[in-house]
């Protein structure tokens, strides 16, 4: 069995049941893939099809199985670099950037390509930092904190960066690489719901929440941004995917007119 029915009370059911956990919109679009993947977990957890959704109900872990088939967690290492490159060219003008240790959020890292970008790039100009890297998914902060990459992802790298901060997988590892634990030894991989969860009582240099916005309507965006600006030092920065926008929702950040997913405080 690699389907099974889905009434239009249960679909909805589960839907709203993704919305208050994970903010995710799904649509009736993703109604084959849903049921696809509930058949697969009625399978892996031996349970009828109205006891999977009581469980449902009341495991948050088993809901992040359902994000993960909706929502991409697609990354890739130096992706939409461009507001990361003016975020550490600002933090390198610094007056105290010798002495000071930039703190860093990466509010959707998924498997952890962004942090670790950011990381090498600020290891390269010779800053201090301590990033924070958090995800809903504990299938993607498994990844993230191995920090095994297929070299595709690499791609866009550039090649002085690659043979300093990573090391070339040999044997089973060929066509791979690890990042060097001089730079994950900086960064904080933790499991954090943007819509459950309150943020960690640190003040933030800058924050990342980077296409997972996509995903959410207006009012929740519009609560996540603004919980996330509370965590930002003034003058902080809080960037944004390339495919996203503020417009519309209510909010005290600033725009940067050269960098249009780019935000101050
Ligand atoms: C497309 S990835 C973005 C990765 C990275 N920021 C980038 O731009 O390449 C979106 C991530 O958002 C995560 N996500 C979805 N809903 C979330 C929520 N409510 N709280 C935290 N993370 C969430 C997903 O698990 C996924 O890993």
């Amino acid at each position: 069995m690699d389907s099974i029915a889905l009434s239009k009370k249960e679909f909805n059911d589960l839907k709203n049941l993704v919305y208050s956990t994970s903010g995710i919109n799904l649509h009736e679009g993703k109604i084959e893939l849903l049921k696809s993947k509930i058949a697969k977990r009625m399978r892996l957890t031996k349970k009828s099809f109205n006891d999977y959704l009581k469980y449902l109900d009341s495991n948050e872990r088993e809901v992040v199985e359902f994000i993960d088939t909706v929502t991409t967690n697609h990354s890739f290492f130096f992706r939409e670099n461009k507001s990361i490159e003016y975020i550490i060219n600002q933090f390198n003008r610094h007056p105290q950037k010798d002495t000071k240790e930039f703190k860093i959020w990466c509010a959707a890292c998924s498997t952890g390509d962004e942090p670790y970008s950011i990381a090498v790039q600020l290891k390269d100009m010779g800053l201090s930092f301590s990033i924070l890297a958090t995800d809903i998914s504990h299938t993607v902060l498994d990844i993230a904190s191995r920090g095994v990459y297929r070299n595709d992802k690499l791609k866009k790298v550039p090649l002085p960066i690659l043979h300093r901060f990573f090391q070339k997988g040999t044997g089973k590892y060929k066509g791979h690489i690890k990042i060097k634990k001089e730079i994950s030894r900086n960064i904080e991989f933790k499991k954090f719901n943007l819509i459950m969860d309150t943020p960690p009582q640190i003040n933030f240099d800058a924050v990342l929440c980077r296409n997972v916005m996509i995903y959410f309507d207006l009012k929740t965006s519009e609560k996540v941004i603004n919980k996330l600006y509370k965590v930002l030092v003034p003058k902080g920065f809080f960037a944004i995917g390339n495919a996203e926008s503020l417009m519309n929702l209510d909010h005290n950040y600033k725009s940067i007119r050269k960098i249009p997913s780019l935000y101050i405080k």
